[in-house]
């Protein structure tokens, strides 16, 4: 049975698909099948595993909406292992588009993965950033929850809104749903500030933090842009090692479970 992890925090731009993509990478430069989920409208992660959302066939919006087979969406990507779900702007209108006989709107993704025919180890799914129904489908569906951290001042007030979300999901529908782990993004060890915070954040997230943290690296927005992961664009770039460094603590952290 594949781990279902959601990479989630309603605040934008702190490292949730940059996350999604290169862990999923580096799972996969491990071996590990994984099986990454694009839940955004803004298709980020679509476009960076080198796919033009505007020329999807069929998304994710099809699957949730229009009951249309899971397994007929899965693309294979340039990386060994991983394989994509696309998304595109249509999913934007999901809240317009269910129709009104749908009793449970939130368990629309946790029905949707009871349909697939592969086998993976890991299913990542990609978050957009605010707290609707497609990040409460996540949560409902998930196992845990990665949740990265810009390395910035107010870091634990813009991530409380996000633990609310999980606490009500764990109340009323997952009460399994874990926190995988806080992931401090985007770190500068040049600036006093960066250290400053990230000691702070870990201060205050304790043992949920992961061990690794996510250096500010130039080749991970190059990769990007060419459609990449990191991993492998450039294996050897610090961004690319702290992504492996990931990939590790959360293999050895289902493997000593
Ligand atoms: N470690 C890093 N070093 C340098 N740039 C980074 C790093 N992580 C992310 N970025 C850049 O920061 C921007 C935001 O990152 P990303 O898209 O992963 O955030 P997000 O949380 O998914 O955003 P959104 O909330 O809009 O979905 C992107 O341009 C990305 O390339
Ligand atoms: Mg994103």
């Amino acid at each position: 049975m594949a781990k279902i992890i959601g990479i989630v925090n309603q605040k934008g731009g702190v490292g949730k698909t940059t996350t999604a993509i290169n862990l999923s990478s580096a799972l996969a430069h491990f071996r590990r099948k994984v099986l990454l989920i694009d839940l955004d409208p803004q298709s980020d992660a679509t476009r960076g595993l080198g796919f033009d959302p505007a020329l999807q066939p069929k998304t994710i919006y099809d699957v949730l909406v229009k009951n249309y087979d899971l397994n007929r969406v899965i693309k294979k990507t340039v990386v060994k292992h991983l394989e994509l779900v696309p998304s595109n702007l249509k999913l934007a209108s999901i809240d317009s588009a269910i129709e009104e006989k749908v009793v449970d709107k939130l368990s629309l993704l946790k029905e949707t993965l009871l349909t697939l025919k592969k086998d993976y180890d890991y299913i990542i799914i990609d978050c957009p950033p605010s707290l609707g129904t497609l990040n409460y489908n996540s949560l409902v569906a998930a196992n845990s929850v990665l949740i990265p951290v810009q390395c910035e001042y107010f870091a634990l007030e813009a991530v409380s809104p996000t633990l609310v979300a999980i606490s009500n999901t764990q109340k009323s529908s997952n009460p399994h749903l874990e926190i995988e782990g806080f992931l401090l993004t985007m770190y500068d060890a040049r600036t006093r500030l960066g250290i400053e915070i990230s000691q702070e954040i870990r201060g205050l997230f304790k043992e949920n933090t992961f061990l690794t943290t996510i250096p500010r690296n130039i080749s991970i927005p190059e990769a990007s842009f060419r459609g990449v992961p990191v991993t492998i664009f450039r294996p050897s770039a610090s961004g690319s090692l702290a992504y492996f460094s990931l990939a590790r603590e959360v293999i050895d952290k289902e493997e000593s479970n």
